[in-house]
């Protein structure tokens, strides 16, 4: 715990306890949103935890000093993003005692073993529950609800803005620039939206997660992943048929003394729990022996939304609430796992293809679940579901594919996810 914002401490001043004081760094979307917030709820804040918040001091580019502003806190908000000088500030508040409450998925992704480190060593508290999936209390759920389960597989539907698009495109048939243009002109993306459509933001939160569930070092750079800016709408319109829907996924998951931590498009049957999250929402699901599945869904986004959580995090710390930051081990992160596959493949429509193709991928140990077909002129398209093989074998496959001499295009694929998950 911290010096200066001790569990239930009140320090007596004059008629009551002092305020607590809050060094806000960032008054942007949320920023702004966490003080009008902050500034409305205190009474109820004060009354829940016996000390009354209040801001004094915020840092933008362009007002306040940092050094001041730690002089004059007994907790500090980052709300800047940027891995610096948020990580910079992030120490030096630790360092002087002070808790730490951020929003930064990147700053928690990218230096993690560093920031928990500090945290420990100074017995500070570090708190991040808007970090992924703003409002979704999934980082409480694990490090606090979990804390003695041993979790098997967290994944789920992380990003927002990738879901908004993949929902637009599935119900209007649009195309994903239109869509995401769409989506840009309705603020779900950002001007420069590739953080997000890369898959890069998703593999940010997926780290967290993993380490939180896993309690292993895991940082951005381990996470493999891949975005939604190659989908087409016949991949959405074939789905269709095959009673597919498209998500961007991130999974971590424990395989036996490993574990594996990606982000990629994946088509889920329609009977799955995250088949029916659509628009801007986020779902995250924990499976683990003990408890089976939970499912936590709600809006993963907004100004008013992550400053809701981040204030749940004030709470939390003024409340004395200490969640456990522990490494106990180091789990090797494996890329090569096992997933079904959605094929989709254009051919000259001429006797034996298909038997040409089922030897190719029999090969490879590759074996089809379902098949539709349909006739585009001298050409047909093949769309088949495989079931769950190796993807290093799978990709050995469709490699062989291409290179055979009726494919008229290469060949598309994306994960899927069967239905007995
Ligand atoms: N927006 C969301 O829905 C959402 C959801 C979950 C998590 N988050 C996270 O919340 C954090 C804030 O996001 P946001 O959308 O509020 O960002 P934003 O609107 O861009 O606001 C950023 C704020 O930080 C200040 N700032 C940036 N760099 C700074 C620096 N080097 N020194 C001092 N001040 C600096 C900016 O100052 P100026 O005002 O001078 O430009 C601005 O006030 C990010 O980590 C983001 O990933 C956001």
């Amino acid at each position: 715990m911290s010096e200066t914002v001790a569990a239930g401490e009140a320090v007596e001043a004059g008629d009551g306890p002092k305020p607590v004081r809050i060094g806000l760094l960032g008054r942007g979307n949320v920023g702004a949103a966490f003080a009008e917030l902050l500034a409305e709820r205190a009474e109820a804040v004060e009354a829940a935890t016996g000390r009354r918040p209040e801001i004094s001091g915020v840092l933008t580019r362009s007002a306040g000093d940092f050094a001041e502003i730690l002089e004059g806190s007994d907790l500090i908000v980052e709300l800047m993003g940027g891995t610096e000088p948020a990580r910079e500030y992030a120490i030096a508040a630790m360092r002087a005692g002070r808790p730490f409450v951020t929003a930064n998925k990147q700053l928690l992704a990218q230096h993690g073993d560093e920031l928990f480190q500090i945290a420990r060593e100074c017995g500070v508290q570090l708190r991040f529950e808007a970090a992924v999936a703003a409002v979704i209390p999934i980082v409480r759920t694990i490090q606090e609800g979990f804390a003695a389960t041993e979790i098997e597989k967290v994944y789920g539907i992380v990003n927002g803005t990738t879901n908004f698009i993949l929902s637009e495109m599935a119900a209007c048939g649009a195309g994903y620039e239109e869509t995401l243009a769409r989506a840009q002109e309705l603020g779900y993306a950002e001007a420069d939206p590739t953080d997000d459509v890369s898959g890069a933001d998703a593999a940010a939160k997926m780290a967290i997660l993993a380490r939180l569930a896993f309690h292993t070092p895991v940082t951005l750079s381990e996470v493999a992943y891949e975005g939604i800016e190659g989908i087409t709408p016949d991949d959405l319109a074939f789905a269709k048929e095959l009673g597919l829907s498209l998500k961007l996924l991130g999974v971590a998951e424990r395989r036996g003394e490993t574990i594996s931590v990606r982000v990629f498009p994946c088509f889920l049957y329609s009977g799955h729990p995250l088949a029916p999250i659509e628009g801007a929402f986020n779902a995250v699901m924990i499976q683990a022996d003990a408890i089976n599945e939970v499912t936590l869904s709600g809006p993963g986004a907004g100004g008013l939304q992550t400053a809701s959580a981040v204030l749940g995090d004030v709470v939390s710390i003024l409340a004395g609430d200490t969640p456990v930051h522990e490494t106990r081990t180091e789990l090797p992160i494996v890329a090569d796992v096992p997933s079904s596959f959605y094929l989709h493949l254009e051919v000259a429509d001429q006797p034996g293809v298909l038997a040409r193709i089922a030897t190719v991928l029999g090969d490879h140990q590759v074996s089809v679940k379902s098949v539709v077909q349909q006739g585009i002129g001298a050409d047909a398209r093949l769309v088949m579901v495989v079931h769950e093989c190796l993807e290093s074998s799978f990709a050995r496959a469709v490699e062989a594919l291409n290179g055979l001499g009726e494919l008229r295009a290469p060949a598309r694929s994306i994960h899927v996810i069967e239905e007995a998950v």
